[in-house]
């Protein structure tokens, strides 16, 4: 049987799961994370959860094409975000989905675990820092994955425990900037270049608040100043 392979994406979630975890896939669809992590004795137990009908169908019938008699290691479970899923999972991935959904998903469901988190937002990703800074929790780690030319995935390494934090984590978490790669630099640059474009059409719009044009200003400050250190602009 040929193995799972996982796009960067994908693979860079996997690299973060430690060895002998015990992790929930919140939004699986095919099940490929799980799937990789027990074919290459990463996990043991893996909880694959969808909401959909149509993903659990798919991920039953890959995990058993897959994994075979080892498709117990895996629990496929239909459920709304982390509704259900076991208090022992000390590893959450809720990953391709919009940063607003996952800050939801996390709001309901995670309690008082205490699980390591990894978020890999496809959209508003500043939402979900600002909702994670907000909420007790703390970004441990955050890299940048590139595929094909342009488009950059975030990869967010979160855990339950409060954080200071300063207005530009929110845009460039500070695990991020300390990154000094190619890749963070080039995403760190587009955020700006689009934070540039943001405050051009605010000042074009007749609606727009000074309060709010005078905070997005100084963000696009601080992100150019970060920038100019770096000496990329
Ligand atoms: C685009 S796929 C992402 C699949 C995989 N996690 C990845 O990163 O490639 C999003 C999946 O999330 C599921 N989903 C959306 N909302 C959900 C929710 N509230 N709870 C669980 N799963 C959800 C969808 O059914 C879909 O299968």
């Amino acid at each position: 049987m040929v193995a799972v392979k996982l796009s960067p994406r994908l693979k860079a979630l996997a690299e973060n799961i430690s060895p002998g975890s015990v992790v929930a896939d919140i939004g699986t669809d095919h099940a490929l994370l799980p799937i990789y992590l027990v074919e290459n004795d990463i996990c043991k137990e893996v909880y694959a959860c969808d909401i959909g009908d149509g993903p659990i169908d798919r991920a039953r019938s890959f995990i058993r094409k897959k994994l075979g008699e080892e498709s117990d290691k895996i629990t496929l479970m239909k459920c709304n975000g982390l509704d259900g899923v076991p208090e022992h999972c000390d590893t959450i991935v809720i990953a391709g989905m919009g940063g607003e959904l996952i800050s939801d998903i996390l709001s309901r469901g995670y309690g008082k675990r205490k699980a390591k988190l990894i978020l890999q937002p496809m959209t508003s990703i500043e939402k979900l820092r600002r909702y994670l800074y907000e909420n007790d929790f703390h970004i441990v780690d955050e890299r940048i994955v590139k595929e094909m030319e342009h488009r950059y995935y975030s990869v967010i390494i979160a855990e339950s425990g409060s954080q200071d934090y300063d207005r530009i984590d929110i845009y460039a978490s500070k695990p991020l900037r300390e990154k000094h790669d190619e890749v963070s630099l080039n995403f760190i640059e587009k955020i700006y270049r689009l934070q540039r474009e943001k405050i051009r059409g605010m000042r074009t719009s007749r609606l727009t608040k000074e309060e709010e044009l005078r905070y997005e200003t100084a963000v696009f400050k601080d992100l150019e100043s970060y920038l100019e250190d770096e000496k990329k602009i």
